[in-house]
Parts: structure tokens; C-alpha cells; sequence
């Protein structure tokens, strides 16, 4: 939690405000019973109808003056909670955007979600509650006792029977209340894991019939929750019927043992009166204390998951001093010695890769599912670092250069085409905000994505539903093309992005490719020969090493495992 009031620094001059605001209201209000008191022992008694339309009016205006203060403190605490919690908000947001890929599965998807939405709600809630109470409820205990005491001494020792009665219920209950708290909290975690699950996995899930076992999964999860909260529940539903009765008590004690003391003279009516309101006002303050401290926890829970995402120093960080270099050729890229191995893995998936992809040639990549193909190439926009040797980008290491430059140079099309919900044109334009309306038609043309374009009513306004559900795969990996191709980099990335093609757009495709990219670096990772044989060099992997290189004649002759894939997809006339 101390991460999540750190935020309260920013509203340093709202909260003293509310404590004043508060600090009044709680005076003020603490002043009604006293003048009840008069009414009743002056007024009612004897009777005189002007005093009493005096302290009536007086007695009006306080109250109405309370009940403005009370609005203006509510307004302030829920903006400055409402405030906060986007402030946090935020700043969860723009830190899980700097997480590299080690952080994202670190943390899983689904946390990240919860904690940035549940969390936040949790944590604002405790805020404004806090905000409220903390001066008001020790206000009310001192004042109301002082008060009382001072109105008749003889009778405090009520509040001796009373207050430990009182905090041995809310003692109780809070122990019995809060590991419930965490657990419920953990299992809403659950819960969200398994829903979203279930619904991003909906179409696999119909079409293996697993329907049954995914309910039976959820209802599970769904049944602790419900258990579990019905126990709250019902453990809560003692503590208010149980405060009413401890105040009720408290009531009833006062007014037997204050009744003989009218009879005796030694008390009249309106002081005890007060005396019952004053009592009434600490016991109270208990109760508001004890709420604040049973939802503290829950939030606490919520505020240290924050806190753990906002002390991630991500893995991958610009350097120091970052470098640039001035080419005329840009988007030669070498791996000298590339060793890798995922985080927590126990094996390396890629050994002692060594190659160059010199500016304005294509470089293939083939090899068996597996093999480390996508590795490799994720290994170049720092998705990733490497674990041991270097890559270079004309000659710079791409650790030294700043992240932002390093991606700039880069157009990535990933093995599993991604689009945005929006316009085709928003999705085209997600790297370059300012293109040209030529540049995008052309990257349209080239990616041979003019077609889906033209065949929409809206043309490049159409929407692209969420998770891109509205367009066919092979329609997501030409447009995934076209967003990469109109950033025109230096270097293209193609993660297997021609596999959900069909042969003719393949063809299309890579000539377009190769005539307007000439001067371009690009690395195609394929599994069809078909797609890689023209290129400048191929390189074979096999279990994370490289196996072979060379064009596609060469490899022939002296790589057995080229030739083992190539056998198996080319005619023998091909071969030949
Ligand atoms: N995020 C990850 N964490 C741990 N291991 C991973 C991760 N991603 C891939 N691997 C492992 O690394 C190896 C290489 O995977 P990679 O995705 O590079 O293969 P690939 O050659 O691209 O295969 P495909 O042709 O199926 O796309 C595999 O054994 C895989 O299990
Ligand atoms: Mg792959």
C-alpha cells in the first residue's frame, strides 16, 4: 500500500482541505446535542415557545451547514479517489507497455488485466472511504466521550460495560472476516483466468465438444466463490444487527440508570438526552473504524499487486549512451555467435548461430517446426536479448542502439497475423500516422491486399472487428504485410507470413516484393521451398543450429537436410 499513498502526493493540497472540511463537520455536528439539551431542559420544560423557535432555527442552520460540508467532502475524496486511481491506472499501463516478452510471462495476461482494473477499484475504494473517516472517527470517539464526560461523569462507566463489548464483536468478526477476504480475492483471480480462457478458446472448445468439461471447470471455481462469499455474507450479517444491539444496550443502560438520577435531581432530561446521543456518536465512530479496517486488508492485497507490476525494471532497457549511424546502405545485419535460451527454459534453443544478411538481399530461413526459426528473427527487434554473442546492425550492436531507432528500422510481420479493431486504414497506418494516401495504396498493392480493400463496400474505412474476427486468415497476413510495408523500413522480418496464401498470391506477392524492395534487407522465414528458393541465401536450421547455407543449387548438393524438405515438396523436374 505504500507504493499506491505515494499517489496521494499529488494532492496535497485537496487532502488537507478535506481534513479541515471534515474536521468541522465533525464539530459542528458534535454541538447538536447540546443544543437539544436546551430545547428540552429550557424550552419543552417550561414551556417557552420563542426559545425554543430560537434553538429550533439555530439548530436548522447547523444542521444544514453540516449537511453542505458533508457534500463538498464526498465530492472532493470521490474526485481525488477517482483521480488517483487513473493516475495509476496510467502508469500501470505505460509500465506494462515497456515490458519485454520476459515480463509478460512472468505476470500472465490475465493478471495484468485484473490488476489494472479490479486492483485500481479496490485501492480507490479504501482511498475515498479513508479520506472520509480517518479525522472524522477519532474525532467522534474524543469528542463524543469528552463531551459526555463532561456532561455527567458519574455515568462514563457505561462506556467501560459498552466499547470492550463492541470491539470484541468487531475483533471477532474481522478475524473470522479477513483471510476469507484474501481468498475470495484470489479466486476472483481464478475465475477471470478461466473466463477469459473459455472465451478466447470458444471455437476450439465447440468444436472438440469440450462444453461439459470447461463448465464443469468454471462452475467449480465458480461454486468456491459463491461458498466462500456466502460465508461472508452471512459472517457480516451479524455485524450490523449486532452493533444496533450493543448501541441499543448502551441506550437502555443510560436511560435506567440516568431515569433514578432525574428522580433523584441529580440529572434532568435534555443532559441525558445528550448523553445518549454523544454515546451513540463514539460507538459509532467504532463501527465506521472497524469498517475502514475490514476492508483495508482486501485492498492491501490489491495494492501490493499493483505495486509488484510498477517495481518491474523490465529486462530490456535503452543503453546509456545510444548509438546512430549515418549509411548509405542501410540493413546489414549480423549474428556473430548467437547463443539463446527463453527465460526459465533448461536447454539453449539456439547454438552458436553465426550469419550475415547483407543490405538489400533476402535471406530464407527453413528448417523443421521448432527448429528456432521464429526465434532467430524475434531475436532482431529485441523481443528478446540474446543470451550469449552478439547481433549487429550495420556494425552497431542492437543493444546500443536506442529501442525506438532499432524498431524503426524494423518491419515485422509476426507468424500469427495481428490486427487491430478499427479501420483497415488505421491498421495500415499503425506504424506511420502521417503516410501518404499513394504510400498506403501502394503497401495495399505490393502486400496484393488492394483486393480485400476493393471488395469491401467501405473500402480501407471497413472495421476490423476485435481479434480481427471479420476478415480470413490469409486476408490478416497480407494486411499485417501492407502495415509493415508502409512504414518502410530498412530491414523486413517475414515470420512465415506467406503460409496462409495460396500459391498464385505467394508468387504475386514475393515478385511484388522483390521489384519494389530491392534495396531492403529481408528475411523470410518459410516452410515451403517454393516460397525461399529464390532468395539470395537460405539458411537451414535444425534443433536451434545451423545446418546449412547457401542459395538453393548449392544447398542442394550439399546439404542433406535441404535436400531431404526440398524432396519432399519439389517435383523431381524441379529438383533436377
Ligand atoms: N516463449 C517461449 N518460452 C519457452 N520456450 C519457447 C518459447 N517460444 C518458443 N520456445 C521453444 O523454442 C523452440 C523454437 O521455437 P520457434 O518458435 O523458434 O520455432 P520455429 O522454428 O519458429 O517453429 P515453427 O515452424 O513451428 O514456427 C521450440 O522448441 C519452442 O518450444
Ligand atoms: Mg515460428
Amino acid at each position: 500500500m505504500k507504493k499506491v499513498f505515494s499517489y496521494l502526493k499529488f494532492y496535497w493540497w485537496q487532502i488537507p482541505l478535506i481534513f479541515v472540511l471534515v474536521f468541522s463537520q465533525t464539530l459542528l455536528e458534535l454541538e447538536l446535542p447540546d443544543y437539544m439539551s436546551r430545547i428540552i431542559n429550557e424550552g419543552i420544560l417550561s414551556k417557552d415557545i420563542p426559545l425554543i423557535i430560537q434553538i429550533g432555527t439555530q439548530m436548522l442552520l447547523i444542521a444544514l451547514a453540516v449537511s453542505a460540508l458533508a457534500i463538498t467532502v464526498s465530492f472532493i475524496s470521490a474526485r481525488i479517489g477517482a483521480s488517483l486511481s487513473n493516475r495509476i491506472r496510467k502508469d500501470l499501463f505505460v509500465k506494462i507497455e515497456n515490458f519485454s516478452l520476459i515480463e509478460f510471462e512472468k505476470f500472465t495476461t490475465a493478471s495484468l488485466i485484473t490488476r489494472n482494473t479490479n486492483d485500481v477499484q479496490q485501492v480507490q475504494m479504501i482511498i475515498t472511504m479513508m479520506l472520509r473517516m480517518m479525522i472524522s472517527a477519532p474525532l467522534y470517539a474524543i469528542i463524543g466521550f469528552s463531551k459526555a464526560y463532561a456532561l455527567n461523569a458519574s455515568m462514563s462507566w457505561i462506556f467501560a460495560v459498552v466499547i470492550p463489548l463492541l470491539v470484541f464483536m468487531i475483533v471477532t468478526l474481522f478475524s473470522l472476516v479477513t483471510p476469507r477476504y484474501k481468498l475470495v480475492q484470489t479466486l476472483i483471480d481464478k475465475l477471470n483466468l478461466a473466463a477469459r480462457e473459455n472465451l478466447t478458446g470458444i471455437r476450439v472448445i465447440r468444436a472438440f465438444n469440450a462444453q461439459p468439461t470447461q463448465q464443469e471447470k468454471f462452475h467449480d471455481i465458480s461454486e468456491q466463490v459463491r461458498v466462500n462469499s456466502t460465508i461472508l455474507q452471512q459472517i457480516m450479517s451479524f455485524m450490523f444487527p449486532g452493533i444496533m444491539l450493543i448501541m441499543s444496550l448502551s441506550t437502555i443502560l443510560i436511560v435506567w440508570v440516568g431515569a433514578d438520577r432525574i428522580n433523584a435531581g441529580t440529572l434532568n432530561v435534555g443532559d441525558m438526552l445528550a448523553f445518549i446521543q454523544y454515546a451513540t456518536s463514539m460507538l459509532f465512530s467504532f463501527v465506521m473504524l472497524s469498517m475502514a479496517f475490514i476492508m483495508y486488508p482486501r485492498a492491501a492485497v490489491s495494492g501490493k499487486r499493483i505495486a509488484e507490476v510498477l517495481a518491474i525494471e523490465p529486462q530490456i532497457n535503452d543503453p546509456e549512451y545510444p548509438k546512430t549511424n549515418d549509411c548509405s546502405l542501410c540493413g546489414e545485419i549480423t549474428f556473430e555467435n548467437v547463443y539463446f535460451r527463453y527465460p526459465d527454459a533448461q536447454e539453449d534453443v539456439l547454438r552458436d548461430v553465426s550469419f550475415t544478411a547483407k543490405a538489400g538481399t533476402t535471406t530464407a530461413f527453413i528448417g523443421s517446426t521448432g527448429s528456432g526459426k521464429s526465434t532467430i528473427v524475434n531475436l532482431i527487434p529485441r523481443f528478446y536479448d540474446v543470451t550469449g554473442g552478439s547481433i549487429k546492425i550495420d556494425g552497431i550492436d542492437i543493444r546500443d542502439y536506442k529501442q525506438t531507432t532499432l524498431r524503426d528500422k524494423i518491419g515485422y510481420i509476426p507468424q500469427k497475423g495481428v490486427l487491430f479493431s478499427g479501420s483497415i486504414d488505421s491498421n495500415i497506418r499503425y506504424g506511420t500516422v502521417n503516410a501518404k494516401d499513394e504510400d498506403i495504396v501502394e503497401a495495399l498493392e505490393i502486400a496484393q491486399a488492394s483486393e480485400i480493400v476493393a471488395e469491401k463496400a467501405e473500402g480501407l474505412e471497413y472495421l476490423i472487428a476485435q481479434g480481427a474476427t471479420n476478415v480470413s486468415g490469409g486476408q490478416k497476413q497480407r494486411l499485417s504485410i501492407a502495415r509493415a510495408l508502409a512504414k518502410k523500413p530498412e530491414i523486413y522480418i517475414f515470420d512465415d507470413s506467406f503460409s496462409a496464401l495460396d500459391y498464385k498470391t505467394d508468387a504475386f506477392l514475393r515478385k511484388a516484393l522483390k521489384d519494389k524492395l530491392a534495396d531492403a534487407t529481408v528475411l523470410i522465414v518459410g516452410q515451403r521451398v517454393s516460397t525461399i528458393r529464390h532468395a539470395d541465401q537460405i539458411i537451414v536450421l535444425e534443433n536451434g543450429a545451423i545446418v546449412g547455407s547457401g542459395t538453393h543449387h548449392q544447398l542442394l548438393e550439399q546439404c542433406p537436410v535441404y535436400l531431404e524438405i526440398a524432396a519432399s515438396q519439389l517435383s523431381k523436374e524441379e529438383l533436377a
